[in-house]
């Protein structure tokens, strides 16, 4: 029974959802007010903690006029609102047809699913067996009954995570304009806690920065129309202390993939107040009348082992929880894509060269990126004519397909369906089907965003990419989407409803990806958003694969798949091994190098192999060989990161089967250091007692070597240089 309620008295009454690890309290108090009191370690509690009761406190306003001691002002809110003596960031916002915005929220009841419960429209976390997750649903009421709210809350066994989301009802007689429904608040006791997020642009997606918040707001967000390269929907709270391996960390990450904020924030009450959800910029809703709005589901993680204990959980939720593809938990498939190697420069002669060459060195599948139909010979022209070259690949895509497959390859294909550039026919036919707000149009890659908001541009998009993943045998689809979103509107909406248009297209999408995932679950969808800008936890629901950047740069990749990792699972990045100098940063790094570090994850080559020397050549067929040995423990293994690639000149990854006995190590060098140190090591999570043999170098080492003593069997020659450690478990006990 992981929900304990507890009748405090005849009024307050106290929750507690729990596993073995982690407790989430609240209680309801005298005022029909739910109040956080604990979300953390597991905790049992003999009486309402003394930080919970009230004060006079000069300055605050009073919640009842009869009670000078009670404010919301300082109280550690489940669900904030503004307005009502609470001065911080809300959770709800709500302007009303007599333009107050004022209202507030009592309890009024509780219910208990055992289950996680779907989210309409959605993506949303899920529950495959009875009795994994518990959900309760917690209902709130406006006074004069206009609205109420219901806070879902969802614990899961073997995870320490909860899921928490809200659903706004109309209960009223007249519609009301949501300006701000965020998935989540909490106030996390405490101040001067580390911030982390994960930012960038294109080229260097999701890197680590940490800040220290002693008073006032952070806040982090997009408002791109995607989840976006500059933001990620994640972010973490933890202790100045708190680092990799030691350490509480909160992890909350968000199931989005548009306009997305996050909020930290300290007042003066002494608290941390995390609220996430929506971006309000751009943002509002006309709820009228019986009509709900859902929130965007939001995953709270607690770790007391660092942020490589937060990341950890990530990866095994996510991988069993909120990845609904059949391939979340199967190998992925080593892959070469032509992107790199012929721009929109090919035709099928050349296709088949490169393809025969992959073949020959165990490539298991060919992905024909962009240029292959209609006049798409650059990127101004094109998008929303999905037929195929005739000219550049004579026979069609059925025929090229048939051809790779015979190779013994299955063939995979780029798609970008939600854009349409202003030269096609398609947008000849229907100029009013791209977002525009009657304002004129700012291009981007040359290109105009389809209004996913209307259902007759989804429907266009569902028909038109099923008829092209039918006409070959296509085993593989890159979901690209280039360029951010500006003059968002929408032709088919009321001039009052115009803020609504951001949100619409994501709800657009998602229907149009849960039509085309379960039309078509033998394909492996990769999603991409110029590289990596909309790898997001929602998307995730959808799709195993992600193209985690454009930038193929070796040591840039690390950085990359490094802040990457905070909450991806490795085995969704899309790891490429490029040709240098590389194609982003002129950079040359090793061959090697470049694929120890692709090989953290979905492995694949982008390069010409035409080009290559018999040396690369052969290297590339021991990397492939090397990846189908070690994929199955990429899958399924426990991620650890050791070291910073931001501070460290070595760095290192690890990846640990669920039962220690195989370890796989990469290890990098970032320059050569003259006369520089030697360096060791620390491998972690192995059996301390146990013998494994590192099976290139054939060398034996106890499990308490690995991870106490160190590993320093290293020598680096050059700049970039790395290593890849295969260790197994060949001996239990050795101590005795
Ligand atoms: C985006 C993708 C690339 C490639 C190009 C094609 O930039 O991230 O991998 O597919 O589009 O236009």
């Amino acid at each position: 029974m992981p929900i304990e309620i507890k009748n405090i008295n005849n009024i307050e009454k106290f929750f507690h959802l729990y596993n073995k690890n982690i407790s989430y309290m609240f209680y309801i108090n005298k005022y029909f007010v739910p109040i956080n009191i604990h979300f953390g370690k597991r905790a049992e509690l003999q009486n309402i903690p003394d930080s919970m009761k009230y004060y006079n406190r000069p300055y605050t306003p009073c919640y009842r006029e009869e009670d000078s001691e009670f404010t919301l002002e300082t109280a550690c809110m489940e669900y904030s609102l503004f307005g009502i003596t609470d001065f911080r960031p809300p959770t709800l916002s709500i302007s009303f047809e007599n333009g107050s915005n004022v209202f507030e929220l009592a309890y009024k009841k509780y219910e208990i699913l055992h289950s996680k419960v779907n989210l309409k429209g959605l993506p949303s976390t899920f529950s495959k067996n009875d009795g994994e997750a518990t959900t309760l649903i917690i209902t709130l009421e406006e006074r004069d009954k206009r609205l109420a709210v219901d806070l879902i809350y969802t614990i899961f066994e073997k995870h320490n995570v909860i899921t928490r989301s809200a659903l706004i009802k109309n209960t009223g007689i007249e519609s009301f304009i949501i300006e701000e429904a965020m998935s989540f608040s909490i106030d996390l006791k405490g101040f001067g806690y580390d911030i982390i997020n994960l930012a960038g642009a294109w080229g260097r997606e999701r890197h680590v920065d940490r800040t220290r918040l002693y008073t006032g707001e952070r806040n982090i967000g997009s408002v791109t129309g995607a989840s976006s390269h500059i933001q990620s929907p994640f972010m973490a709270v933890c202790l100045e202390e708190t680092n990799e391996k030691y350490g509480e960390a909160y992890g909350f990450g968000l199931l989005y993939s548009g306009n997305h904020k996050f909020t930290a924030y300290v007042g003066t009450s002494f608290s941390t107040r995390i609220v996430a959800g929506i971006n309000n910029k751009n943002f509002s809703w006309i709820l009228d009348k019986e009509e709900s709005f859902q929130t965007p589901e939001a995953v709270l993680v607690y770790s007391e082992n660092g942020l490589g204990g937060m990341s950890r959980t990530f990866h095994n939720f996510f991988r069993e929880h909120l990845c609904r593809s059949l391939f979340a938990d199967k190998i992925r498939p080593v892959l070469i894509n032509n992107w790199e190697a012929t721009y929109f420069d090919f035709n099928r002669d050349e296709i088949i060269e490169i393809a025969e060459q992959a073949s020959n060195l165990g490539v298991e599948l060919f992905v024909l990126d962009d240029g292959w139909f209609a006049d798409r010979n650059a990127d101004n022209c094109s998008l929303g004519d999905w037929y195929v070259n005739l000219t550049k690949l004579p026979g069609g895509l059925s025929s090229l397909a048939n051809e790779i497959n015979k190779m013994g390859m299955q063939f995979g294909i780029w798609v970008e369906p939600e854009m349409v550039s202003p030269t096609s026919n398609l947008y000849k036919e229907h100029s009013d089907w791209c977002l525009h707000s009657g304002y004129c149009n700012y291009l981007s890659r040359n290109q105009l965003v389809l209004d996913l908001s209307r259902e007759d541009v989804q429907n266009y998009i569902i028909d038109k990419m099923s008829e092209v993943f039918l006409s070959a045998n296509i085993s593989y689809v890159k979901w690209d989407m280039n360029r951010y979103m500006t003059n968002v509107g929408s032709a088919a909406l009321a001039t009052k409803r115009q803020r609504e248009v951001s949100h619409r297209y994501i709800l657009g999408l998602y229907r149009i990806l849960d039509i085309l995932t379960q039309k078509f679950p033998y394909i492996l969808f990769e999603g991409c958003a110029g590289g990596g800008g909309r790898f997001d936890p929602g998307f995730m629901h959808y799709m195993a694969q992600f193209w985690t950047s454009d930038d193929t740069d070796a040591w840039e990749r690390c950085l990359i798949q490094y802040g990457t990792s905070f909450i991806f699972p490795p085995i969704f990045m899309g790891n490429h091994v490029s040709i240098v100098p590389n194609h982003q940063t002129n950079r040359i790094t090793p061959i090697k190098t470049r694929a120890n570090i692709a090989l953290m994850g979905a492995f694949g080559y982008e390069l010409d192999l035409r080009k290559l020397t018999a040396y690369e050549l052969e290297e590339i067929k021991i990397q492939i060989d090397v990846y189908k040995e070690i994929r199955k423990l990429l899958l399924d293994g426990n991620y650890y990161r050791i070291g910073n690639p931001s501070l460290d000149n070595l760095f290192a990854w690890q990846i640990v089967s669920k039962d220690k006995n195989e370890i796989i190590a990469v290890i990098v060098q970032k320059m050569m250091i003259p006369n520089g140190p030697k360096y060791s090591i620390r491998l972690e999570d192995l059996k301390e007692d146990a013998l494994y043999k590192e099976m290139k170098r054939d060398k034996g080492y106890t499990g308490s070597q690995l991870m106490y003593v160190g590993f320093d069997d290293m020598e680096f020659k050059v700049d970039f240089d790395s290593m890849l450690l295969h260790f197994k478990c060949i001996g239990e006990d050795v101590y005795e």
